[in-house]
């Protein structure tokens, strides 16, 4: 391992590189990490130095308030590759500034700024050969924090890891996406941490959507814990509905998450003169319009996901199958979106940010 310490950062270089062993053709979702990773530890108010060392396993006292009562919060994003060889993230600073939003209302300490951005740069820096150069990989990039704090009283705790993962990727899913309309479960509810990416709201989601997979659907449209009438998101995505030629989305709110896919996606879609409506969307529209033939598209929007169509959906035992599109509005959204992240148009909203 070679030390190497600048003003900001540590860097402690891996004098090794796994990347030769990995198949970047067969990747699935997740499940590589590149050789490096940051570490930012936080003690009784203080954030320490950045660390960028080779990405290892950690020791963590058993006691630590995460494991305990779930402190946790992280972010998805992505770095794209252009033709020059150059690396982009596409609006870190959205992602930043929700970072901190989850922070706060995990009442974990918010993260400075240059420990965020000049960590992952130098980061990403470090592995850039992980990201190559091709529309669908990317590299996903996994800031998170954790309570390290040790003691299982039920309080926020006094030490806290921020940390950057990497992991270069394809598809979130491969294959057809069904999804089934909750009529009872929930992913949030107004008060809650709904509109956080804390970690519990993934868990939370794991056991009824082990249920639909088992009846044969990838995700849940989940709809308003108070009355399951109104579709809100799909708790790995957003979710837009095509009804005619209008493109509607629900409002996010304090139970679904500020998605940076959704938002872009909205302003290339009015851009292009497409018509979005941005409103609470009932269940009993969605089946009107689809029994209608009005309805001719669903589809998820994240940074994993990217725009995924969905293929049908089910309510109340009864499946509902779209329409095949020759040239879905999905897709061709989905195109606009890559060509700017990978600097293939010209990015007109500056969004893009280059390493
Ligand atoms: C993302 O799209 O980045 C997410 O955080 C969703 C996650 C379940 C992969």
């Amino acid at each position: 391992m070679s030390n190497n310490a600048n003003d900001n950062i540590i860097i402690k270089k891996s004098e090794t590189s796994k990347i030769d062993s990995v198949d970047f053709e067969n990747l699935s979702f997740g499940n590589v990490f590149t050789d490096h990773m940051l570490i930012c530890d936080y003690k009784q108010g203080i954030w320490e130095k950045p660390v960028i060392q080779p990405y290892e396993p950690f020791l963590i006292d058993p006691s630590a308030k995460v494991f305990h009562y779930g402190q946790a919060i992280f972010e998805g994003m992505k770095a794209y590759k252009d033709g020059n060889d150059d690396v982009w993230l596409f609006r870190p600073d959205q992602n930043y500034e929700r970072f901190n939003k989850s922070a706060k209302r995990l009442a974990m300490p918010e993260v400075p700024e240059a420990v965020f951005m000049e960590g992952m740069k130098k980061l990403i820096e470090l592995d850039k050969q992980w990201v190559k150069n091709e529309v669908g990989s990317s590299l996903y990039i996994r800031p998170f924090m954790i309570a390290t704090g040790p003691g299982v009283v039920a309080a926020p705790a006094q030490f806290y890891r921020f940390m950057i993962i990497l992991s270069p990727a394809k598809a979130y899913y491969s294959g057809e996406v069904k999804v089934i309309v909750a009529e009872h479960y929930s992913r949030a509810a107004n008060g809650g941490i709904g509109a956080a990416k804390a970690a519990g709201n993934y868990s939370a989601q794991f056991y009824p959507t082990k249920l639909a997979n088992e009846m044969g659907y990838q995700q849940i449209i989940w709809t308003d814990d108070a009355t399951h009438t109104r579709l809100e998101e799909a708790g790995t995505m957003n979710v837009f509905f095509r009804i005619n030629d209008t493109l509607y989305t629900a409002p996010t709110s304090e139970r679904i998450l500020d998605g940076v896919t959704r938002k872009s996606l909205i302003a290339i879609a009015e851009r292009e003169n497409i018509k979005v409506d941005v409103r609470p969307i009932l269940v009993e529209e969605l089946i009107a319009a689809a029994e209608n033939g009005t309805l001719q598209e669903i589809f998820g929007s994240g940074t994993a996901a990217v725009v995924n169509p969905i293929v049908g959906f089910s309510y109340k035992e009864k499946y509902y199958e779209l329409p095949k599109q020759e040239n879905s509005l999905a897709l061709q959204l989905k195109a606009m979106l890559n060509n700017i992240q990978y600097k293939l148009a010209e990015d007109t909203f500056g969004w893009t940010v280059k390493i």
